[in-house]
C-alpha cells in the first residue's frame, strides 16, 4: 500500500477527468496529479528531438537517455523533460495526436508508472490518467472511472478551441497491449454528461466515506 491515500481516477478522453479530480483533490486537500500531462510532455519531447513516433525502439532509446524529473513542488505537480517544464506545449494538436503512439511504448510507461508510484510517499493524492486504478495503484479502494457520451465530449473540446482526435485516442488507449483504458471492477462509474462537477464531487465523497476515507471538513 501508498504511504498516504491515492483516490484514482481513469476514464476516456474529455470526459472532464482533470475538472473533477481537481475540484474533488481541492474539496479535502490532496495534491492533484494529471498523469496525462507526464505522457504528453514526454510526447512534445519527442516531436522536438523529430523522433518517429512510428518507432517504438527509438522512443525507448530517447527516453532511457534523457532526465525526468516528477516531484510535488508547492502542492503541485512538477515535471520536467531535459530540465523543461513541456506545459506550454501540451496541448498541441500535434501532441493531441501523437501522444496514444508514445503512450504505447513499454518503456515509456515503466519510468512514468514508477515516478507516478513515487508520488504516494509524498503526500496523499488525487491522481488522474488511464490506468491509475488499475496498474499504478491497484491495491487502492477508491476508485472512479469517469465517461460521457463521445458528443458531448467533442463539443467540450471545441468549446476549449482545441482540435483533438478523441474517438482516435480513446480506441488506441482501449486497444493497446500494454496497460490499456479499461473500468477496474472495483471502481465506481460517473458519467461527466449528466451531472455538474459538485454533484460528481458530491458522489465522490459519499463513496469515499463508506470505504472508509476520513475527510477532514
Ligand atoms: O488525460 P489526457 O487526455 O491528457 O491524456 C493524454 C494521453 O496520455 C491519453 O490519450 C493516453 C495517455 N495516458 C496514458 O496512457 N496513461 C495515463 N495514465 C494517462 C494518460
Amino acid at each position: 500500500m501508498p504511504t498516504h491515500p491515492v483516490i484514482a481516477i481513469d476514464g476516456t478522453a474529455a470526459s472532464g477527468k482533470s475538472t473533477f479530480s481537481r475540484a474533488l483533490g481541492q474539496r479535502i486537500g490532496y495534491t492533484y496529479v494529471n498523469t496525462g500531462f507526464m505522457y504528453r510532455g514526454v510526447t512534445w519531447y519527442m516531436q522536438e528531438k523529430n523522433i518517429p513516433l512510428t518507432d517504438p525502439d527509438a522512443i525507448a532509446r530517447e527516453i532511457s537517455a534523457v532526465q525526468v524529473e516528477t516531484l510535488l513542488h508547492n502542492g503541485e505537480l512538477a515535471f520536467r523533460i531535459a530540465g523543461v517544464d513541456p506545459l506550454p506545449h501540451v496541448r498541441e494538436a500535434r501532441v493531441n495526436e501523437g501522444v496514444s503512439q508514445v503512450s504505447q511504448v513499454g518503456a515509456v510507461r515503466k519510468l512514468l508508472v514508477a515516478q507516478q508510484q513515487a508520488l504516494a510517499e509524498q503526500a496523499p493524492l488525487v491522481m488522474e490518467g488511464r490506468d491509475i486504478g488499475t496498474v499504478v495503484f491497484p491495491q487502492t479502494p477508491y476508485k472512479f472511472y469517469i465517461d460521457a457520451d463521445p458528443e458531448i465530449r467533442a463539443q467540450r473540446r471545441s468549446a476549449q478551441g482545441e482540435t483533438d482526435v478523441i474517438k482516435h485516442r480513446d480506441a488506441q488507449d482501449s486497444q493497446r497491449q500494454n496497460s490499456p483504458l479499461t473500468c477496474a471492477p472495483d471502481a465506481v462509474r460517473l458519467d461527466s454528461g449528466r451531472f455538474s462537477v459538485e454533484e460528481l464531487v458530491a458522489t465522490a465523497l459519499e463513496h469515499l466515506a463508506s470505504r472508509g476515507l476520513k475527510i477532514a471538513t
